[in-house]
């Protein structure tokens, strides 16, 4: 083996193992909140390092996959409440497709468009 090769070797060993310790710590607890994307909301404080109660999909899952299930985590614990106060504006008018024109600029479907 060149001495080219083995660096390189060495280099995607390395990439690998950092790969793996991230990944575990993620699963396995510890140090989750470097991941977060930015502070969160007073009110969900609580459950923020309870990562899987908001993005409930599969590791490795598509994008659009996660987004529909952070979404209806979003309606599992809000639903009760959003029915209650008497919305104009329900989450049901926009997924009517003659809305289809709408979602390109503001998609009214996902709560995470307004609530990120
Ligand atoms: C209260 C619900 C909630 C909790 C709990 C939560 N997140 Fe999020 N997370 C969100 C929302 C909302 C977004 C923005 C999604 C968007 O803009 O489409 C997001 C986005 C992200 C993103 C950006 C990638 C993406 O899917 O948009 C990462 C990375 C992330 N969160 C990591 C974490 C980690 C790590 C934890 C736990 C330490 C965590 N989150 C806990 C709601 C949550
Ligand atoms: C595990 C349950 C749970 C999940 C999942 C959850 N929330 Fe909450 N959320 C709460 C609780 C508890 C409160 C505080 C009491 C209240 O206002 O109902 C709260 C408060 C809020 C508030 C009002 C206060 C604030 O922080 O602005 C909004 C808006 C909100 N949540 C939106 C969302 C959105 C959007 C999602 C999905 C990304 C989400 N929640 C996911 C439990 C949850
Ligand atoms: C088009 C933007 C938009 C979308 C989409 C949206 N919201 Fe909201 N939401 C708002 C605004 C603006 C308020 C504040 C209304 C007020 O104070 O009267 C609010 C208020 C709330 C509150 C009450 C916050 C409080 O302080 O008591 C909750 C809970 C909430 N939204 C959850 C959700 C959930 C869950 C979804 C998805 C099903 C969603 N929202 C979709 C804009 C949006």
């Amino acid at each position: 083996m060149s001495r080219k090769a083995f660096f390189r070797a060495g280099w995607v060993l390395m990439t690998l193992a950092a790969v793996g310790v991230a990944l575990l710590w993620m699963t396995v607890g510890g140090a989750r909140r470097i991941f977060l994307i930015g502070e969160t909301t007073a009110a969900h404080h609580q459950i923020e390092l309870a990562c899987e109660s908001c993005h409930t999909a599969p590791v490795f899952a598509a994008a659009a996959t996660a987004e529909q299930a952070l979404n209806k985590a979003c309606r599992n614990c809000h639903e009760d409440e959003l029915a209650e106060a008497d919305d104009s504006h329900p989450r049901k008018m926009f997924r009517n497709p003659r809305m289809a024109v709408y979602w390109d600029k503001l998609d009214a479907r996902l709560c995470t468009t307004c609530h990120a």
